[in-house]
């Protein structure tokens, strides 16, 4: 197995109280062996090959847990009508947003779509970026989702990259369609047969008046736990619909947007120990102005993930590093709580327990950043400095 201790590095990790200077991580095939201050590496470690990062910092990998990355079609026409003052949900009820994605996805190939998203997939491993979420939602009929998650599978194929998919059936309501025979005729037997291929790792929604209801939602939950899947909600964007605490009381992994949420749906979040995945490029594209209760999360203990949501309609955004900073300027994250957006939490909002920290036994999915102190990542806009990334102990 390949063993080398990454040597001369400053270590943040979101779990520690500070970077440790001097630090040393080994790392023994995929997987993290020991990793703390190099005066305290073990004797048996001493001579194995060394690679010095001359103080570079070193974080674990981030991971993007919220993302619509398969999809066809362009939505630059929207965001001009956008900006001549039509709101998302304006859009969505004249028959566009979602619904031109849907248009677009359906009529494109799974190779079509693979070669579609690869760029966008890589613009985010050129971040570091070691696990990817991707959710299906733009196909709401049978042979559409599945290609969909079959897509996002391929792309854990075709790139060193983790990804997890969510089954996102209760996206929109397919056009002519009543909303109540979709999900009953439709959405949840397509969960099942995507479930029966292998192609979901959680179940997703979007609860708002322009999709579904929790009523609606519910049932999905309810068939997702019968399959003995874990289920996720994009909740309270738009409006207060009551679906965070309808997550929360599903056991979600995460209720997503949550601008909405209210002290009580902290307080729901932090007993179910569901993360809040704030998604501040789409609050930024919408130019929403209700921005997420980051204070009610914080004094409840909710914990507060980041993630691109990267989408064509209300988050066209390729990079982790700009969620960062977002999440910093638009919603008053510490750059502290931002890099534990993208490590720690986001990993717990997928239900991964082997990744998001730099610790024994955990993946090596490593960030090597040419930067000294860890708030640089928030702090600058649209530049790169990673120096190298480990996906489970490889340079790539
Ligand atoms: O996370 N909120 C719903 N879904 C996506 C938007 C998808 C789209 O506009 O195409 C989101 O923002
Ligand atoms: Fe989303």
């Amino acid at each position: 197995m390949a063993r080398q201790v990454l040597s001369g590095a400053t270590l943040a990790c979101p779990t520690l109280p500070a970077p440790v200077r001097d630090g040393a991580v080994a790392v023994e095939g995929d997987r993290i062996r020991w990793a703390g201050p190099a005066a305290e590496m073990p004797q048996d470690l001493a001579d194995w090959p060394r690679r010095d990062l001359g103080g570079r910092l070193v974080t674990p990998a981030p991971i993007d847990c919220h993302t619509h990355i398969v999809h066809a079609g362009s939505r630059a026409r929207e965001f001009e009508m956008r900006l001549q003052g039509a709101s998302y949900a304006e859009i969505a009820r004249a028959g566009g947003g979602i619904l031109s994605t849907v248009t677009a996805t359906r009529g494109a190939s799974e190779a079509a779509l693979l070669a579609e998203a690869l760029p966008r997939v890589d613009a985010l491993i050129a971040e570091g970026v070691c696990t990817l979420e991707v959710k299906s939602g733009y196909g709401l009929d049978r042979e559409t989702e599945l290609r969909m998650l079959r897509v996002a599978r391929a792309i854990g194929a075709a790139r060193p990259v983790r990804v997890r998919t969510s089954y996102l059936g209760a996206h929109a309501v397919p056009p002519g369609a009543d909303a109540d025979a979709y999900i009953d005729d439709i959405c949840i037997p397509t969960l099942r047969a995507a479930h029966a291929e292998g192609l979901v790792d959680a179940v997703d929604g979007f609860c708002e008046g322009i999709a579904f209801d929790t009523s609606q939602i519910a049932r999905v939950f309810e068939a997702a736990g019968a399959l003995g899947l874990p289920v996720k909600l994009h909740a309270e964007q738009l409006s207060q619909m009551g679906g965070t605490a309808l997550a929360a009381r599903h056991g979600a992994l995460s209720a997503d947007h949550v601008e909405y949420a209210t002290e009580d749906d902290a307080r729901a979040l932090a007993a179910a120990g569901t993360v809040a995945v704030l998604l501040p490029g789409a609050f930024y594209t919408l130019r929403e102005t209700q921005a997420p209760p980051v204070a009610a999360f914080r004094a409840h203990g909710v914990a507060m993930a980041l993630s691109t949501d990267c989408n064509p309609g209300s988050s066209p955004m390729t990079s982790i590093l700009l969620a960062m900073n977002m999440g910093c300027t638009l919603f008053g994250l510490t750059p502290a709580e931002a890099l534990a957006g993208v490590t720690v939490h986001a990993a717990r909002a997928l239900g991964l327990e082997d990744c998001g920290r730099i610790a024994p036994g955990l993946r090596a999915d490593l960030a090597v950043w040419d930067v000294g102190d860890p708030a640089e990542l928030a702090w600058r806009i649209g530049f790169n400095p990673l120096h190298m990334r480990l996906f489970g102990g490889m340079a790539c």
